[in-house]
Parts: structure tokens; C-alpha cells; sequence
């Protein structure tokens, strides 16, 4: 018999339903939500709202691609957080109907766990899949850890940001240039046409594994401000090159600590993931760095870094061998680490 399974995503401002059988991805559905970008951010109430509206046709929707009915599911999973508590409220609740109606156990995954584990959705038997242990560097809006992966279920945090994740800092320097949100895209297209050593930034000097990303936004806004008292055109004339040197400078401490990280851990592979995964500098760099130190470099489809059910199903997929199901009663969590 299959084995197939339903994963649903809810917990920040996308809204993103996937069928996985048999370990191999049949679909994969995400509607995005527009309304936040008037705001600059993500706005938790409006969030919770747009997912209300799109849950129901984006898991019919997922479910048709596949080709499955939910009579032929074997299990519901589902992130049950860290997130947004309204937003994660409406997939929790969503998914818990589901597998009481259809009499079919849920299956609750930890939203970084699905971020890590996406490097194991296939589309194909044939697609390869990272080899534990291996080092994953998880880099989104809200966070930027460095975590040691044993097995699908034990992870060890062993650096993480102690202020800003990379994702604000692209977000946050992008926003005081006057970028639409969410502006990482945004200074990613314009870095491939600037030049990253026309600015300088302030690089942070923390012990360990940790990251800070706090020192380089202040950095920058005195350059934009310096740079303003000059010329009031400095950002237009200049955006190329400020956008360049910024993602030069966060990609400089990034691969910093995990330099420092692979020779600490030992490990052989790197993968990464999360939304600013996604950017092609941060994406070049990496693989850079693995093929000159030997390394084997885990770079996922852009499909697969920002937020997305695959990686949902697939998280769930190792706990359904082990029938690591989740209780009815446990209700949705905003906060914790891996
Ligand atoms: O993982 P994700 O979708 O969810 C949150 O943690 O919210 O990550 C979103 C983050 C945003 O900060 C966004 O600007 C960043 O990922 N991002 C990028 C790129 N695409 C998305 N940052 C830099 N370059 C990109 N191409």
C-alpha cells in the first residue's frame, strides 16, 4: 500500500499545501499573500485572515495535482511552529479537522526541521539526498543558525544569531534604501550589476559560532546617511553599488563562521536553506567555498527556500516510519529553537 501524505504550511504569510508518496514529491502549492506589502512586514492579523481564505483551495488544489483523493491519505502533517500563533492557528486547526474526519493520525513538525529536511524532497528515486551527519546553515527572516544534523529528528544548534537574522539585515537595509518589502530579492538583482568593494561595512567580532547582523545595519545606515548630506541622489546614484557591497558583507559573515563551523563539527557536506537560501550570491559563495574545501555543497531549488508544504511532508515523512504522531490536544507553539 502507499503510503502518502498531506503536508500543510502556515506559519508566517504563506500558505502552501503538498503531496508526498511513497517518499517522492507529487505536488507542491503555495499561495503567496500580496496584502503585507503596503506595511513594509508581515501583519500577524491580516496573515491569519489571507489564510483563512486560501486553505481550503490550496490543499484541493495540491490534492489535484497529485492526483489523490483524501480518502487515499495515510496521514495529515502539519507545521505546529515556531510561526506567527494566528497564522499557524488556521493550518493546525485545519489539519486536525482533516485527520479526525478522514480517521487518519496528524503529523506535527517543527518549522526548522522542515527548512533542513527539505534537502531530502525528491521528485525522483534517482535525485541524490544529503549523508548524515552534515552541517545545515539556516538563513531566513527571522533566523540564521548553524545547526549540526545527526538524523532526521536529532539537531544541534551550534551558532545563531544573537540579534538580527540575515534576512532582516537584507529586509532592513533594503527598506532604509527605500526597497519594497521583502527587499532580499531586491538588493540581490541589483548586487549583479554593482560592484561589491565600492563601500565598507562593519563586520561583527563575536565569539564562537554566533552571528550579528545589528552592527552591519547601523553601518550601513551611516553610510546612507553620510553619503546624504552630500549628494541627495546618493542612494539613486549609488544603489548598485551599496546593494553589492552589502550582500558581499553579509555572505563575508556567513561563510565565516561556518568555516569555523565545518572544521569544529568535522562534518563533509553543508546544506543550505531558508529564504535567503534563494540568493544568488549567498548560493555561489557556498558552492565556492565547498569545492575548494572538498566539501559537499547542498544547494536547494529555489522552490524549496522560502516557506513551503514539500518540506512539511517530507519532515513528516521520517516521523511516519517511526509512527511519530501528534496528539490531538497539542495546540500550535510560536516560539522555540530546533
Ligand atoms: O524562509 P523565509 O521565506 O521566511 C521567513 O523567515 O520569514 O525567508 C524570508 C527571507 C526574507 O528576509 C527575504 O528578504 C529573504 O528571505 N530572501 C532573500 C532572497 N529571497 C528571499 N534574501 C536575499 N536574496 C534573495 N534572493
Amino acid at each position: 500500500m502507499k503510503e502518502i501524505i498531506l503536508g500543510i504550511e502556515s506559519s508566517c504569510d504563506d500558505t502552501s499545501a503538498a503531496v508526498i508518496a511513497d517518499g517522492i514529491l507529487l505536488s507542491n502549492v503555495t499561495a503567496g499573500q500580496k496584502v503585507h506589502e503596503a506595511y513594509g512586514g508581515v501583519v500577524p492579523e491580516l496573515a491569519s485572515r489571507a489564510h483563512q481564505q486560501n486553505i481550503l483551495p490550496t490543499v484541493s488544489e495540491a490534492l489535484r495535482i497529485a492526483g489523490v483523493s483524501k480518502s487515499e491519505l495515510s496521514a495529515i502533517a502539519v507545521t505546529r511552529g515556531p510561526g506567527l500563533l494566528g497564522s499557524l492557528l488556521v493550518g493546525t486547526s485545519f489539519a486536525k479537522g482533516l485527520a479526525i474526519a478522514l480517521d487518519i493520525p496528524l503529523i506535527d513538525v517543527n518549522h526548522l526541521h522542515g527548512h533542513v529536511l527539505s534537502h531530502f524532497v525528491r521528485r525522483d528515486e534517482n535525485d541524490a539526498v544529503p549523508s548524515f551527519p552534515f552541517l545545515a546553515l539556516l538563513i531566513s527572516g527571522g533566523n540564521s543558525q548553524l545547526i549540526l544534523v545527526e538524523s532526521p529528528s536529532e539537531m544541534k544548534i551550534i551558532g545563531k544569531t544573537i540579534d538580527d537574522a540575515a534576512g532582516e539585515a537584507f529586509d532592513k537595509c533594503a527598506k532604509i534604501m527605500g526597497l519594497p518589502y521583502p527587499g532580499g530579492p531586491h538588493i540581490d538583482a541589483l548586487a549583479k550589476i554593482g560592484n561589491p568593494l565600492s563601500f565598507k561595512f562593519a563586520k561583527p567580532h563575536i565569539p564562537g559560532l554566533d552571528y550579528s547582523f545589528s552592527g552591519l545595519k547601523t553601518s550601513f545606515l551611516y553610510t546612507i546617511r553620510d553619503g546624504l548630506k552630500n549628494n541627495p541622489d546618493f542612494i539613486e546614484e549609488n544603489k548598485a553599488d551599496l546593494a553589492a557591497s552589502l550582500q558581499k558583507t553579509i555572505i563575508d559573515i556567513l561563510i565565516d563562521k561556518l568555516k569555523k563551523a565545518v572544521i569544529e563539527t568535522g562534518v563533509k557536506e553543508v546544506a543550505i536553506c531558508g529564504g535567503v537560501s534563494a540568493n544568488s550570491g549567498v548560493r555561489e559563495a557556498i558552492k565556492d567555498y565547498c569545492d575548494k574545501s572538498g566539501l559537499k555543497a547542498w544547494i536547494p531549488a529555489r522552490e524549496f527556500t522560502t516557506d513551503n508544504a514539500a518540506m512539511v511532508a517530507m519532515a513528516a515523512t521520517f516521523k511516519y516510519k517511526d509512527k511519530d504522531f501528534c496528539d490531538l490536544s497539542l495546540p500550535p507553539f510560536a516560539r522555540v529553537e530546533v
